[in-house]
């Protein structure tokens, strides 16, 4: 796992942020059309939102959101808990975290275009993202290997 995020790309992240914030509702929505092609997934979300009561949309807002987070992550601590709490109890796997990836970049580039989200803009929301997966990937295998 990376030590830290570099300068440029927190830059870009921080930058592009409230304009993937604004489009929020159609980038979701697009991310979920390709995620739930791959129905073991699409299972995960269903009983996920039967048991909370609450829809899976947060999720792509709850990326969206950390992301520009990126730079003061102790901040975060408290939400990161609850989060890995969520995943543990509906069964995330780091090999999920790949698949969601290659659903959100897919749909930031279609609804912002590609003049907006560049490669490099690309490039700088999938190093954030990874580098958030890592420490939920981390935490919550420790917490499996805790409860097994
Ligand atoms: C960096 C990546 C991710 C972030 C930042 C993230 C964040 C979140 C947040 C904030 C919540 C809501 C927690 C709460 O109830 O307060 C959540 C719930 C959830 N996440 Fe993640 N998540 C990520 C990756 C994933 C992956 C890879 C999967 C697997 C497909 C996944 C599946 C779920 C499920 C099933 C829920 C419960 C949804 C519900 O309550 O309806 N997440 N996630």
């Amino acid at each position: 796992m990376r030590e830290n995020l570099s300068p440029e790309t927190i830059a870009i992240v921080k930058a592009t942020g409230p304009a993937l914030r604004r489009h929020g509702v159609e980038i979701t929505t697009r991310m979920y059309a390709r995620l739930f092609e791959d129905a073991s997934i699409k299972d995960m979300f269903d009983q996920a939102a039967q048991a909370s009561g609450e829809q899976p949309r947060r999720l792509a807002a709850a990326i969206l959101g950390f992301a520009e987070n990126v730079d003061k992550l102790q901040a975060l601590d408290g939400a990161i808990a609850r989060m890995v709490q969520r995943h543990v109890d509906t069964g995330v796997q780091p090999d999920h975290y790949p698949k969601v990836a290659a659903a959100l970049l897919p749909a930031i580039r279609e609804v912002l275009g590609e003049e907006v989200a560049t490669d490099e803009v690309l490039a700088a929301w999938a190093e954030a993202y990874t580098f958030l997966a890592d420490i939920l990937i981390g935490k919550e295998q420790a917490a499996y290997a805790e409860a097994a």
